[in-house]
């Protein structure tokens, strides 16, 4: 049962995914004491209730309820009261928690048990924590969640030598793309992927590199969002774009500038959609990546590969991933990994 109902406020977080930055995806259930659930809630928006507040406000004070939740319910004064002292007022009897809050300032756990509540933990852990990853980096490391997503051939390759790209996986595949863009807060790509492709990329915020400030201000990226381009040359201002001087090495964009003035900027997460040259870069800073594969192979070595950034001479040097997923969007399947 509890299990059941931790599920169901993983189900009710996700609702406002792409919503919280910087606070987490979080979902409460409410039990009486038949296990008859009699309020849920979910936090809807940066600033706005918690999602305790949103399923305890409106309850009558009662006997034998239990409460759950997949984050450990707040005990410091933010935005908005602690939620603590309203689990305590409406009598509940029992709290099932999903995960411990990485923030040291949160202590909602001992606050409860000291007023007599029966405090359970780490019920789904591992699935409550995959659910706020972007949280728990930004919380422990004060860094951006770094993910990359790529779609390949089946032998790996983002496009021909002459750039043709389009399209290598499904409609259906691309539809997830976008779904997958939303629960980040910008997307980053480069210079070349502008120049050859001419994406539109619809998203709140995104990040463009372009040392050189080469692509033109017409291509169809400019259109919409708020747009940061990282450069070797300028700090200015103009409408929807800001242009951010950047140190370069070896003739690049300094990434570890860059990741490191996105969370400056409050850009809590970020998602790489790019060839395989940024793609290879970034991979060292990258936390998660996202691989779509179509069945279809390219069979010519001068295709351009979805990572590209180093040469080696013994297989064991390649470095390792864990898969987390295997998802199937028909014909193509997304490969979700992580770095080991
Ligand atoms: N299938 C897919 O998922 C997918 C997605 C996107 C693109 N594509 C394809 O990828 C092709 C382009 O791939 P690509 O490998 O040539 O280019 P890329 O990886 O998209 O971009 C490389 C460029 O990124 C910029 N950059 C800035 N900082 C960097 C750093 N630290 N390390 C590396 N690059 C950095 C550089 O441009 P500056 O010097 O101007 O800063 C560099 O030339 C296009 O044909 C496009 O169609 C495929």
């Amino acid at each position: 049962m509890q299990e059941k109902y931790m599920r169901k406020c993983i189900e009710l977080a996700l609702k406002a995914e792409g919503q919280t930055s910087p606070n987490p995806l979080v979902g409460c259930v409410i039990t009486d004491e038949f296990d008859n659930v009699i309020s849920t809630g979910y936090h809807k928006k940066y600033g706005e209730n918690h999602a305790e507040r949103e399923a305890l406000q409106n309850l009558k004070p009662g006997e034998g309820y239990t409460l759950y939740v997949n984050l450990e319910p707040c005990s410091h004064y933010g935005k908005t009261p602690p939620c603590t002292e309203l689990i305590i007022e409406k009598g509940i009897k029992h709290v099932v928690i999903g995960m411990k809050d990485p923030n040291p300032l949160v202590s909602g756990i001992e606050v409860l048990k000291k007023s007599g509540i029966e405090v359970t933990t780490g019920i789904l852990e591992s699935e409550c924590r995959k659910l706020n990853e972007v949280f728990i980096k930004n919380i422990e490391q004060e860094k951006t969640f770094v993910a990359i997503k790529t779609a390949t051939t089946l032998d790996g390759k983002i496009s021909t030598s002459n750039g043709s790209s389009k399209w290598i996986t499904s409609e259906k595949a691309r539809d997830q793309v976008k779904i997958i863009r939303n629960r980040y807060d910008a997307i980053m790509t480069s210079s070349s992927t502008i120049i050859a492709d001419n994406p539109v990329m619809l998203h709140r915020k995104k990040i463009i590199l372009d040392r050189e400030l080469k692509t033109n201000l017409n291509s169809k990226i400019y259109e919409q969002g708020q747009i940061y381009v990282f450069n070797e040359y300028k700090d200015s201002i103009t409408d929807n774009i800001t242009f951010i001087k950047t140190p370069v090495k070896e003739n690049k964009i300094s990434l570890e500038h860059v990741f490191n003035r996105l969370y400056e900027l409050g850009i809590m997460s970020v998602l790489i959609e790019s060839g395989g040259k940024l793609s290879g870069r970034a991979l060292k800073y990258a936390d998660k990546i996202y691989q779509f594969i179509a069945p279809k192979i390219t069979g010519d070595n001068s295709s351009k590969s979805c990572f590209d950034y180093t040469e080696i001479s013994n297989i064991s040097e390649c470095t390792n991933y864990k898969i987390d997923t295997i998802n199937n969007f028909e014909p193509d399947i997304l490969l979700t990994y992580y770095p080991i």
